[in-house]
């Protein structure tokens, strides 16, 4: 496992007597199994994977939206864990018989330095397996996917210990048995890293995938069922939308397509005076779509393109898409009466000003860029911290560690150049929505 390479790299050049606590924030839904000896069974199925459309009609369809919403508070997206367990259960049967242990990603590290078969509400939220209101697993869920609440992990809140390092893997480590390891959390709730905690504070992570997450006191699921509704690794909850490929589509026409990794050469092309006039469209659903569409089938598009149309154009319209897919998971939430006047913004896009400029034009709001990029792994140190006693609260560690390095204010004239081309853009997918099933349905 790469942790166990990973932490004596990180901890050269450090005491690692210091060393007090581990938390990790992890990639959310991906299922891990375990049989009886605690061998992992099969590859995890990861949070991007679509291979679960016909569980996802069954459990929207057959089982029902409202039961479901009534269960979990939440629907089934083809990345969720209930449904791939339902994949499992129909295509891998002699594999499923043997599953003894089910757990997320970073479940799993901790179950390897601990010992101890555990998850936290915010990661058990996106099984579609806990009832996140009650903050318990549903037992009619569990029923439904075959299994039984002895396989599922014990739950804690972020911030609890759930153990100390196994002898061993201190010793290989070369740090204390007395190390703490803390729940940890899905990588989004992780994003406490960039301070996104109370009533109504956004953070935006421009990674792999696009999230818009919206910290909450109280619990509240949203009634079109577009923006999931978890617990927060605060002790509290939040809605989320989730696009599956966000800074992945701009990886892919810089890499794949340009055959570069000159990220910053290629942006300079996009001067200020172009922005707001491309005519080029990118629809970014390279991976099929989660939030808020749920489309496994939608695909990757690029419309409006011309004998004139340059690279840059191409850039600029991934960039853009990507950009307006966030804003149809923000349209969503302004729906539900929340008013989104600013947003922080961590992952690797977020290292790109130029696609900030447009992110926070497109959104017309100002983004906060947290002085550590490092949102999720921030996140899990601070819920160690906390679990080790250092701060009483998530929200104290927040106030006290987390610092704005910078702010992007919108231009309200390019912010109405924007609106009218997300206005454009809105009418993109449902054009295409029946074309992108005849051709992947
Ligand atoms: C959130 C989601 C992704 C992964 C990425 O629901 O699926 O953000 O957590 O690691």
């Amino acid at each position: 496992m790469a942790v166990l390479e990973g932490i004596p790299q990180l901890l050269r050049g450090f005491d690692a007597g210091q060393v007090a606590g581990i938390g990790a924030g992890g990639q959310m839904h991906g299922l891990v199994v375990l049989d009886g000896d605690g061998q992992v069974i099969r590859p995890a199925i990861l949070w991007n994977d679509g291979r679960t459309a016909k569980e996802v009609e069954y459990l929207n369809g057959a089982v029902g939206q409202e039961r479901l919403g009534r269960l979990t508070a939440n629907i089934a997206f083809a990345g969720f864990t209930a449904p791939k367990l339902l994949w499992m259960r129909e295509n891998e049967p002699e594999r499923f018989a043997r599953i003894r242990k089910i757990m997320l990603p970073k479940d799993y590290i901790n179950y390897v330095l601990t010992g101890v078969h555990c998850t936290d509400y915010s990661d058990a939220s996106g099984t579609l397996l806990l009832d996140v209101a009650r903050r318990c697993w549903s037992g009619e869920m569990l029923d439904l996917c075959g299994v039984t609440e002895e396989q599922m992990p014990r739950l804690f809140e972020s911030y609890e210990v759930v153990g100390t390092l196994r002898p061993e893997i201190a010793g290989r480590l070369g740090l204390p048995e007395t190390v703490k390891v803390c729940a940890g959390a899905g990588d989004n709730a992780a994003a406490v890293g960039t301070g996104t905690v109370g009533e109504g504070a956004c953070n935006i992570s421009l990674g792999t995938s696009g999230t818009v997450f919206i910290s909450s006191e109280r619990f509240g699921a949203d009634p079109h069922n577009a923006l999931h509704a978890f617990a927060h690794a605060d002790g509290h909850y939040h809605l989320m939308g989730c696009m599956l490929s966000a800074a992945s589509c701009n990886k892919w026409l810089m890499e794949d397509i340009f055959g570069t990794e000159d990220y910053a050469g290629e942006q300079a092309k996009i001067t200020s005076g172009r922005l707001g006039k491309n005519r080029v469209f990118f629809l970014p659903y390279l991976m099929g779509e989660r939030s808020p569409i749920n489309d496994t089938n939608a695909r990757g598009a690029f419309i409006g393109l011309t004998m004139d149309t340059s690279r840059a154009d191409m850039l600029q319209a991934v960039l853009e898409g990507v950009a307006f897919a966030i804003r149809d998971s923000v349209e969503v939430a302004r729906s539900l009466g929340i008013d989104i006047r600013c947003s922080k913004i961590c992952g690797g896009g977020a290292r790109s000003p130029l696609w900030k400029t447009i992110l926070a034009n497109v959104l017309n709001i100002r983004l906060d860029v947290p002085a550590s990029e490092q949102g999720p792994g921030m996140g899990g140190a601070m819920l160690a911290m906390t679990a080790c006693g250092a701060y009483p609260t998530v929200e104290a560690a927040c106030q006290k560690l987390v610092r704005t390095a910078s702010a992007v204010e919108p231009d309200p004239e390019l912010a109405a150049l924007y609106e009218a081309r997300y206005r454009q853009f809105k009418r993109l997918y449902p054009a295409l929505k029946d074309i992108f099933a005849g051709l992947y349905g």
